[in-house]
């Protein structure tokens, strides 16, 4: 069978949609292009209202290649297919089959059934209360990227409720996943060559506190795992500032291998709105995290999450949140207007603001955002670094071969360098010479390990 699969959203959803290429390919299926593909999985998003709505039109465009070949037929999985289940039976007949984050276990023997004729539709759409290991952990060490980088699922789910979020409804309670399988995970990675694990979950710092938890907390697993000989670098993501332990925030400081990166999603700068977000701090408590990082880790990348334009947001709290952002001096951040979300807490909040009032609010912000991003990378000029090779950079240089790679907290550096091939996966010190508006340009100047 061939298949073709399309992902929407967080690096969560990347992550599984490779785990299930990695699944069909060890039953034979065979990864193709759309023109050739007889199945078409698309794994959805439905954070915002954006990213949902793309994942309609994907399925329109898909619904064209029955016309190449009537048998053709549709996965969709992830949040959107927990939030619609069976109604996207009805609305596109050629979904065979759908699948929630708890259901993509068992999704690669549904599709096995639906092809050999056993089934014609499937649904997975129960929620596991414990957190079920998957098929072939190790089948990740074959098939590992030549990049050398691999994430690693810690836990699904989460159990916070913050008013605007869909994610406890579509991804379920928090499960955290056991911590020797997760350990065994990333040393086997390890001995297979990989030198930069990510840890994932919805909201890693409460890992270890549902009842899958055995009394390993966030900081000891962060621990264990950089303790793996032979790993260079360590990231996590996604943090919560109400459930970050001060032996995570040290750990910055006293563990070699984590980098020097955090993605720390503040919402708001307004305490009467994070208090409406049900974010559970205060901007002061947020600020007093900011001061212990930077503290542990002088050089520490910081980077957010902002929604503009919550209901009952004035120009005050908006105000508020570009001050916070000013006096934190996040290096990026994501900002996205407000959106209504089906279920959620914040539907009902009032006033709602005027959508061309938050377009202009959110206007406001990345100009600002893109004034401290410039300052912060120009203030790298000069430095020396080292970059881990991911690939070819977009853009050539008559002077030699433009590789691109990250640095320690993860910023793209650009090097350019007489090797034509053979660089992915090998670190390379370098100065960095130039900031570009979202990347770095930087000159090798060592033999690369
Ligand atoms: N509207 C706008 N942005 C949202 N996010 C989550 N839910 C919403 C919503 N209803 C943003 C938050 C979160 C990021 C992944 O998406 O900033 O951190
Ligand atoms: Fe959503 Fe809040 Fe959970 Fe993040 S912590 S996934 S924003 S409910």
């Amino acid at each position: 069978m061939k298949f073709h699969i399309t992902t929407f959203g967080c690096q969560m959803n990347v992550h599984d949609s490779g785990w299930l290429v990695r699944a069909l390919e060890s039953r034979g299926w065979e990864e193709a292009g759309e023109n050739e593909a007889q199945v078409f999985i698309v794994n959805t998003c439905s954070v915002r209202d954006k990213p949902e709505q793309k994942v309609y039109s994907e399925l329109g465009r898909i619904a064209a290649h029955l016309k190449r070949d009537e048998n053709v037929f549709a996965a969709v999985g992830g949040c959107v297919a927990q939030q619609i289940g069976r109604g996207f039976f009805e609305r596109f007949p050629f979904v065979k089959l759908v699948f929630g984050s708890d259901g993509i276990a068992n999704a690669p023997n549904a599709l096995e059934r639906i092809v050999e004729g056993a089934e014609n539709r499937v649904a997975l759409l129960d929620f596991v209360s414990i957190y079920e290991e998957r098929e072939n952990p190790e089948e990740r060490v074959v098939s590992i990227s030549e990049t050398r980088q691999a994430f690693v699922n810690i836990m699904q789910g989460c159990d916070n409720f913050c008013s605007y979020c869909i994610v406890p409804y579509t991804r379920g309670r928090q499960k955290s996943r056991r911590p020797d399988a997760i350990v065994d995970e990333c040393h086997a990675l390890v001995e297979s060559g990989v030198r930069e694990i990510s840890l994932l979950g919805q909201n890693v710092n409460s890992f270890g506190l549902d009842k899958g938890g055995v009394g390993v907390s966030f900081a000891d697993l962060l621990k264990s795992v950089s303790e793996l000989n032979g790993l260079d670098r360590l990231r996590f993501t996604t943090s919560h500032p109400k459930d970050i332990a001060p032996e995570v925030i040290t750990a910055f400081g006293e563990l070699d291998n984590l980098c020097p990166s955090l993605h720390l999603p503040l919402q708001s700068g307004s305490d009467n709105i994070l208090k409406a977000m049900r974010r559970k701090y205060t901007k002061e408590r947020y600020f007093s995290i900011i001061d212990g990082l930077k503290a542990a880790r002088p050089d520490i990348a910081l980077t957010t999450d902002i929604i503009v334009g919550f209901p009952g947001e004035t120009e005050d709290d908006f105000q508020q949140t570009l001050d916070m952002i000013e006096r934190v001096g996040y290096e990026s951040s994501f900002s996205f207007k407000y959106s209504d979300r089906p279920g959620v807490a914040a539907v009902n909040m009032e006033p709602k603001v005027a959508p061309e009032e938050a377009s202009e609010r959110l206007m406001r912000l990345q100009t600002l955002q893109n004034n401290i991003t410039r300052n912060s990378l120009k203030n790298l000029e000069g430095l020396e670094t080292h970059v881990l090779i991911e690939g070819l950079s977009r853009k050539q240089d008559e002077n030699g071969t433009s590789w691109k790679g990250r640095d320690p907290a993860g910023r793209i550096v650009n090097v350019v360098m007489d090797e034509t091939e053979g660089m992915i996966g090998l670190m390379i010190p370098v100065k960095i010479l130039e900031a570009k508006k979202h990347s770095l340009n930087g000159e090798r100047t060592g033999e690369s390990w």
